[in-house]
């Protein structure tokens, strides 16, 4: 009884350490920092209520029906860069007007791309985070926080979708940043 409890465990734990090798991002520290982007951005009024918001457009899929995206630069903590926020709303009635009128209403997410500086050159060092409208971070259906490399060398995820996005630079709406 004992052996097989203990060969249980063990095989527990090959499956957990299993899990984290395979996804490249959602660790501690990938959470951590995405809390201190959303601290930045509540501080500088880019997230919380009455944050800064741009003209609500209308969307596509992954994204939302209506969208709102603020390009613009952040410090956190000695890393000052480009931040690029994506706002996705939704809901029963959502429409640009309603959109723009109570915003806070229709928040359904929150996505972030983060340059920081020597994080991954694969990736342009840019860091991913999808947050709920609280700003805690939001988990994939395996249960695993959507921040850091999201996607990193899957199929799905952040980072394999704005792979194909014009200029090299992994931004869809312009090429500003392409190098
Ligand atoms: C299946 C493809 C796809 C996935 C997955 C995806 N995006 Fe996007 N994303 C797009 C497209 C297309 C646009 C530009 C069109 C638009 O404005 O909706 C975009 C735009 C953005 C922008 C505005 C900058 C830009 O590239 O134009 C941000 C920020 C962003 N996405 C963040 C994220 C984050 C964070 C994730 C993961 C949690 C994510 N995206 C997942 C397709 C995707």
């Amino acid at each position: 009884m004992k052996l097989k409890k203990m060969a249980a465990m063990v095989v527990a734990s090959m499956m957990i350490s299993a899990t984290s090798f395979a996804a490249p991002f959602g660790g501690e520290d990938d959470v951590s920092y995405a809390a201190d982007i959303w601290a930045s951005m509540s501080a500088a009024g880019l997230a919380g209520k009455d944050a800064t918001m741009s003209t609500p457009y209308t969307g596509m899929h992954p994204h939302g029906a209506i969208l709102d995206t603020i390009d613009t630069r952040l410090k956190v903590g000695d890393n000052d860069d480009i931040l690029i926020i994506k706002r996705n709303y939704g809901g029963e009635g959502v429409s640009k007007t309603a959109v723009a009128n109570d915003p806070d209403k229709y928040l359904k997410a929150v996505t972030v791309m983060y340059k920081r500086n020597g994080f991954d050159a694969d990736i342009k060092d840019w860091f991913w985070i999808k947050y709920a409208p609280d700003g805690s971070v939001l988990k994939n259906p395996k249960g695993v926080s959507l921040a850091g490399r999201v996607g990193k060398g899957m199929a799905k995820g952040c980072v394999a979708c704005h792979m194909g996005a014009p200029g090299g630079d992994m931004v869809f709406n312009h090429d500003r940043y392409a190098k």
